[in-house]
Formats: structure tokens, sequence, C-alpha cells
């Protein structure tokens, strides 16, 4: 074998190795991840809801309060247990009873209350941190600039 195919052939080799010990990785390592990325999805979707709730925009904070409430069931689906703690009950308990008040506000069309439905769905997230031994994770409103390329505005 000539020298210039060994240098192609050897990062080859090597990332199908790699791609092999990645394959042997145990689920519940690949486990370890997979609710931060659930979350990380559920922490846009709530920032968007916030902006919407926070600009009077009735029909989109309607369309992410939608998006949130699937993306916590796709959570209870995909991790009902993490680390022994039971994320899909306490989200039953904590998470789903939150979005309530904010759903009557946004079918009354009140900016007033749809701010504060959603600052409710926030301490739902913290308190669950908190019971999750996680409560170094504050979410908070965000709702100070909107880094998104995307109008909010009614
Ligand atoms: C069932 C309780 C529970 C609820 C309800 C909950 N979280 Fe979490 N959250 C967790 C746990 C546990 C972790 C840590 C996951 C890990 O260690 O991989 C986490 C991690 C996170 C993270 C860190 C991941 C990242 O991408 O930075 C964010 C952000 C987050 N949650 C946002 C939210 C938001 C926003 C809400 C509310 C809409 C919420 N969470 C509701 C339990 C919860």
């Amino acid at each position: 074998m000539k020298r210039p195919v060994l240098r192609l052939l050897f990062p080859a080799l090597c990332g199908s190795l790699g791609l092999a010990l990645h394959a042997q990785t145990p689920a519940s390592d690949s486990d370890v991840p997979e609710l931060a990325l659930l979350m990380g999805d559920l922490q846009r979707l709530t920032h968007k809801l916030a902006l919407s709730a926070d600009a009077g925009n009735a029909e989109l904070a309607a369309f992410y309060l939608h998006e949130s409430q699937e993306q916590l069931r796709k959570i209870q689906r995909e991790a009902p247990e993490y680390e022994n703690l039971p994320i899909a009950v306490l989200i039953d308990r904590m998470a789903h009873p939150a979005y309530a008040p904010l759903q009557e506000a946004i079918a009354a069309k009140d900016q007033e209350r749809m701010v504060a439905g959603l600052d409710l769905i926030v301490q739902s997230c913290n308190a669950c941190h908190v019971a999750t031994q996680h409560g170094f994770i504050r979410i908070t409103r965000g709702t100070e600039v909107n880094p998104f390329n995307q109008s909010f505005a009614p």
C-alpha cells in the first residue's frame, strides 16, 4: 500500500472506530444528555411563549402554549424517569396544571393576565428544578430583548 493511500485511509479508519465505540455506549449513558436536550427545546418554546405573551399576541402565544404542552408530553414519553426521579409524574403534578391560567388569559386576549400566566409557568419550571436537585437552573421571563429573527408583535 502506498503512503498517500494510507494517509487517506487512516483518518477514515479512526472515524469508523470512533463510531463503533460510540455505538457500544450503554443505553444508560446515552440517556444522560437526552433530558437536557428535551429541556433545551422546552426552554426555547417557553422563551417564545414569553415574548408572545409580553407582546400581547394571543394567536402566537396559543401556538407556543400548544407546542410547549406537546414538548412536555414528549418528555413524559421519552424520559419518564431520570436518575431515579419520577419526571413524568412530576410533570403531571407541577407542569401541566400551570398552563391553565395562561390558556384562559389567551382566550380572553388579556395581555396583563397573559404575562401573569406566563410567570406562573416559569415558576413551575423552577419549582420542578428544585424538586429534582437542579435548582441551580433558574428560568426567567427573558422578555427584555428579542434574541430571535422573528417578530412577536400581534
Ligand atoms: C419534571 C421536572 C421538571 C420540569 C417541570 C421542568 N424541568 Fe427543566 N430540567 C429538569 C431536570 C431534572 C433537568 C436536568 C436534566 C439533566 O441533568 O440532564 C432540567 C434541565 C433543564 C435545562 C438545562 C438544559 C439546557 O438546555 O440548558 C433547562 C434550560 C430547563 N430544564 C428548562 C426548563 C423549562 C423552561 C421548564 C418549564 C417550561 C422546565 N425546564 C420544566 C426538570 C424539570
